[in-house]
């Protein structure tokens, strides 16, 4: 581990992660990563366990009923494009929100595309709201989906997921979320919330590794696979298992990043999502306190003491955010993300289109005195650009 490095990018990847996360990826990999689900030996039986594990694990999290409703997938985008593509057919009408990020669009714009599908991107405000009046207002006739991102990834507002749910119920549509940004940081209860698709990364807030995320799938509905293969179950049919998870689980899984990913979800379970939210929250407000007074920022999403995750982009007037964040990390070890973010909707939203955006996402494990020597590098950096244009 790099303990100069400062990281502030865990809005695209949490780091470090819990020891006890690699500690059982390496024990995995040493002495049982045999193939799970696909023979009857000891060490297969092992690593089928491991996967159970993890969904069980996942499904306390998510209060999810049966942990078989949740298909591993590589990241969130994966999850999504399994929801988006095997529920929508030709002449379906989807509702997203102008904060998505391109793995919903994307999928969206590409079935649009392929089948036919119409799409309405219900604005938010600048700052990240969503009205859910709005949401309303854009239901037709042939809605099939309400698909809606959890929090932004760019401004860090929180979608009011539990109405867009109860909304979706009453209409008879269903309700895709992305939790790329929420799940490990904020409560999620998919029952209570509506939830009938949630999409979600294991390298974030679940403080997993890269590779792994899943996607729950109600137990009322049936969705197309993306993929078709071996799956260890009802081999000699050329048909697809209807069995979850097999069905949405083609091909040799991830046994070692699940391992780690069950790790990092029984952290959370431990220290709790609410304590994470809150100490979170705390260093969120805390930079962007710092930031303010610098003179020429402008910090996009809800204004300070108003909920957010842990992500908080800035626009520094005259200073293009790649060099901003270029010059942070070669002359301070500050890590942090710079550009559009994947999502283009989300700058638009925020009116940051034609510049893009410098983006601090502090995690569990930064410090309060990581925070004030980003707003002091920030500064610096300032400082000594308009002494340059000067
Ligand atoms: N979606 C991730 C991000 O926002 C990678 O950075």
């Amino acid at each position: 581990m790099n303990k100069s490095l400062i990281y502030l990018d865990n809005a695209a990847t949490t780091w470090p992660k819990p020891p006890q996360v690699w500690e059982a990826m390496e024990r995995v990999m040493r002495e049982s990563a045999a193939n799970p689900g696909r023979g009857n030996h000891g060490m297969a039986v092992h690593a089928s366990r491991v996967l159970f594990e993890g969904r069980k694990r996942l499904a306390k999290l998510f209060r999810i009923a049966n942990p078989n409703d949740i298909a591993f997938t590589m990241n969130t985008t994966h999850g999504l494009n399994l929801a988006i593509q095997g529920l929508l057919k030709p002449g379906d009408h989807v509702i997203a929100t102008s904060l998505e990020h391109n793995s919903v669009r994307r999928p969206l714009e590409a079935l649009k595309r392929k089948l036919g599908i119409t799409v309405t991107y219900v604005a938010t405000d600048s700052k990240g709201n969503l009205r859910v009046d709005d949401v309303a207002a854009a239901i037709q006739k042939n809605t099939k989906l309400i698909a809606a991102t959890h929090s932004s990834n760019l401004l860090g507002s929180i979608v009011p997921i539990a109405q867009l749910g109860e909304l979706a119920k009453r209409n008879g549509i269903r309700l895709l979320v992305d939790a790329a940004q929420s799940a490990g940081v904020l409560p999620i209860n998919v029952g209570e919330m509506g939830i009938d698709l949630l999409a979600f990364p294991g390298h974030k807030g679940l403080m997993g590794p890269q590779g792994t995320g899943g996607l729950y799938i109600a137990p009322d509905l049936d969705l197309e696979p993306l993929m078709y293969g071996g799956t260890g179950s009802k081999s000699e049919s050329p048909e697809q298992p209807s069995v979850r998870p097999d069905r949405y689980e083609a091909g040799t899984p991830n046994t070692v990043g699940v391992a780690g990913l069950a790790e990092g979800v029984g952290f959370v379970l431990g220290e709790t999502v609410q304590a994470i939210h809150a100490k979170e929250q705390q260093l969120v407000f805390e930079l962007m306190e710092g930031l303010l007074h610098i003179p020429g920022l402008t910090i996009l999403g809800p204004p300070i003491g108003e909920e957010r995750t842990g992500i908080v982009s800035f626009v520094l007037s005259g200073v293009d955010p790649s060099e901003l964040a270029y010059l942070l990390d070669q002359q301070f070890g500050i890590a942090v993300r710079a550009g559009f973010h994947c999502t283009p909707l989300g700058h638009e939203t925020a009116g940051s289109y034609e510049t893009g955006a410098v983006r601090a996402s502090p995690g569990y494990y930064t410090t309060r005195t990581e925070i004030v020597s980003m707003v002091s590098a920030v500064r610096e950096i300032q400082q000594s650009l308009s002494n340059r244009y000067q």
